[in-house]
């Protein structure tokens, strides 16, 4: 069962990716252009650091898959990209080999194939400390993500109906301190409260997971006869209203979910994440050109960020959280609602200016 439902999500995955057309509301966060802000081209660096991690880009290939030989195939090409472009790359729920030793090659090879990359592994948070450690070993991993996914569950025929356990687990493997330990949505958001927790619970990192890319209701829904979880679609925040919720909640954020061009990386990062991660869409470009296609994609997503941070002034990823925002339409809403302050967004760099001049005077 397991080794066919990874099938099952790469098929389904694949097919959102050439149908939907959902909101998707990063279009509703746009830059103020301030005309004489740009910078030299060299002045400009994509080096991110967070929870004690250091990356060259702010870039990474999120979760996909593992467990079966069609998926290995496709871990390979990940891998592959990950190793030319030196885009950190997770793995797919080490589950199915917790369960099953013998498909170990299949998710091995995003090391083998990548032997000086930056590797995460992703486990649910049902596993146990122990589990964690084996599949830190399996992928000699330098992160883990844990993967919290109650939407999907509740969707997924064979799914979990018992989440209570969660808190206390995840508190258990952030407390075994191997690695750094970043807990992960799968499309539904993170709010500020679930923030807020993961941060007392002693994660080191949050990566938000919203709406507005792969629904993994959907793709559940669309395993059951009757689809009868349709209700389930287009569950919980986009990625950007996590951004916005968890701004200041005091643990370092990654963004992820619905990433579809460097401006929605750039869009994420002036929203405060630390690293952007994308799946569906490398999926996309893996299958449909193989590693090479994925590679271009990788290293032309990277030439324009640091073009927009050129044009932008941002001389670092970081630098772009002090760039003016405008927030529009259905995002705006849910600001108002949330005790959200879209005008300190608007109008954030004034503050940098005057110090920037201040001292410039004293100078
Ligand atoms: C995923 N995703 C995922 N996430 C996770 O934490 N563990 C997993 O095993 C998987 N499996 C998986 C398979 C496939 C085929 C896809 C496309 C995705 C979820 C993924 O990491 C990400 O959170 C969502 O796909 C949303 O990002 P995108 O696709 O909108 O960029």
């Amino acid at each position: 069962m397991s080794a066919q439902r990874k099938d099952d999500h790469v098929r389904l995955a694949i097919e959102q990716q050439d149908t939907r057309s959902g909101i998707n509301q990063f279009d509703e966060v746009s830059f103020v252009h301030h005309a004489l802000a740009g910078i030299d081209r060299p002045q400009v660096s994509l080096d991110t650091t967070f929870a004690g991690i250091s990356w060259q880009v702010p870039l990474y290939i999120n979760a996909m898959t593992g467990g079966t030989a069609k998926t290995g195939v496709i871990n390979r090409g990940l891998a592959t990209a990950a190793r030319e472009t030196g885009v950190p790359i997770a793995s797919g729920s080490v589950h199915a080999y917790l369960k099953d030793p013998t498909c170990a090659d299949t998710f091995r090879v995003l090391r083998q194939e990548n032997p000086h990359g930056f590797v995460i592994a992703n486990v649910n948070a049902t596993a146990s400390v122990d589990d964690t450690r084996r599949a830190l070993d399996l992928l000699e991993a330098d992160a883990l993500q844990i993967h919290v996914n109650t939407a999907q569950e509740t969707a997924m025929p064979e799914g979990d109906r018992s989440f209570g356990s969660w808190v206390p687990q995840i508190e258990k493997i952030a407390a075994a301190g191997d690695v750094p330990v970043i807990v992960k949505e799968v499309g539904n958001g993170l709010s500020r409260e679930t923030v807020l927790l993961l941060r007392q619970l002693g994660v080191h990192a949050a990566d938000v997971g919203g709406r507005g890319g792969t629904d993994f209701a959907r793709i559940e829904n669309g395993r059951r006869p009757l689809g009868d979880y349709a209700f389930l679609h287009d569950w919980g925040q986009s990625t950007a209203a996590c951004l916005l919720d968890a701004q200041s909640a005091g643990l370092p954020v990654l963004a992820s979910g619905g990433i579809r061009h460097p401006l929605d990386v750039a869009r994420a990062l002036a929203l405060g994440a630390s690293g952007v991660g994308a799946s569906g869409v490398f999926l996309r470009t893996l299958l449909d050109g193989g590693p090479e296609a994925l590679i271009e994609q990788l290293t032309n997503w990277l030439d324009q960020l640091a073009a927009l941070q050129t044009m932008l002034g941002a001389r670092t990823p970081a630098d772009l959280a002090s760039n003016d925002l405008i927030i529009h339409g259905t995002l705006r809403s849910f600001c108002a609602d949330r005790g959200i302050d879209t005008g300190r967004l608007a109008r954030r760099s004034r503050s940098a200016d005057t110090l920037h001049n201040a001292t410039g005077k004293a100078q």
